[in-house]
């Protein structure tokens, strides 16, 4: 097994590692360890099925379910505890994963619950070449960088994450659409995290539509959160996955903002996801 870092503050590839094989212990333990100080790290050339993919995420915690899709259904019934995310469509017409072959802006995931999941794991089964890529944003970086005065103004303030929407845009099942950001649905989080053993801040910006911070007049919340969000996706805080078919990849949740390329509706693209459950602290 070897490490690579990318050029970036984040990202990271392991090399000769198979995950079919057994993996000893000192293994699990670099391979996490690389996982915490890299933010996002991927395994090339992979051909694992569904029980693998669960086998190897549990390395990093109990598995988090799915966030209810627009369907409400499960994507793959034998495996509730892995979503589906896809743009390819059965003989009837119904989609057989989540998202579409649309963009999916900056997000993070599912930071809309009180404790949010901790790592996402995406492995793709099925992807069309140079398009569809995703991005992922630094939040160590973005926050280290942030200017002083908007360190000042974020400073103890409070954001709403909101529930009421996918990363796709799409209202999910069960909600009705609003306007005003004071009445979004969903978790209220800190702006800024410190993790509670080194101290280091970042940012825990989540979705930028919906968002609202917490006192603060409508429109001086949408202009905070534009700009501390213009700040934050900079190219130079940025990783770029760029898919291959048997591509894992593993990303800590609740430190980065990551977002997807649009992708050509023509082309199939199928991967199978997992998610780490996240606890109080947001660590
Ligand atoms: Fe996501």
């Amino acid at each position: 097994m070897k490490f690579k870092n990318s050029k970036s503050s984040l990202g990271g590839k392991i090399l000769n590692l198979d995950l079919n094989k057994k993996i000893n212990s000192k293994e699990i333990y670099a391979i996490k360890n690389f996982v915490n100080q890299r933010l996002v790290v991927l395994i090339r050339n992979q051909v694992i099925d569904d029980y693998k993919l669960k086998e190897f995420s549990r390395l990093f915690g109990d598995l988090d379910p799915p966030a209810a899709n627009p369907y409400g259904v499960n994507f793959l019934p034998e495996h509730p505890e892995i979503n589906v995310i896809s743009n390819v469509k059965n003989d009837d017409g119904i989609p057989i994963g989540n998202l579409g072959d649309g963009e999916a802006t900056w997000h993070a995931d599912m930071t809309y619950l009180e404790t949010p999941p901790k790592y996402g794991i995406l492995y793709a089964l099925e992807v069309p070449k140079n398009q569809g890529n995703t991005h992922f944003a630094d939040m160590h970086a973005a926050y280290k960088n942030l200017p002083n005065n908007l360190k000042n103004k974020i400073d103890g303030k409070f954001l709403i994450h909101d529930s009421s929407h996918n990363s796709a845009g799409m209202l999910r099942k069960g909600y009705e659409e609003f306007s005003d950001p004071r009445k979004t649905p969903g978790a209220r989080h800190p702006i800024v995290l410190t993790h509670p053993e080194n101290n280091k801040k970042r940012l825990f910006l989540g979705r930028r539509p919906y968002a609202y911070v917490l006192g603060m007049k409508i429109e001086d919340s949408e202009k905070l959160l534009d700009e501390i969000w213009k700040h934050a996706t900079q190219n130079q805080f940025t990783w770029t996955q760029k898919w291959e078919k048997g591509d894992l990849l593993i990303w800590k949740n609740l430190y980065l903002l990551h977002k997807r390329d649009a992708f050509d509706p023509q082309t199939r693209r199928i991967m199978h996801r997992t998610q780490i459950k996240g606890d109080n602290k947001l660590v």
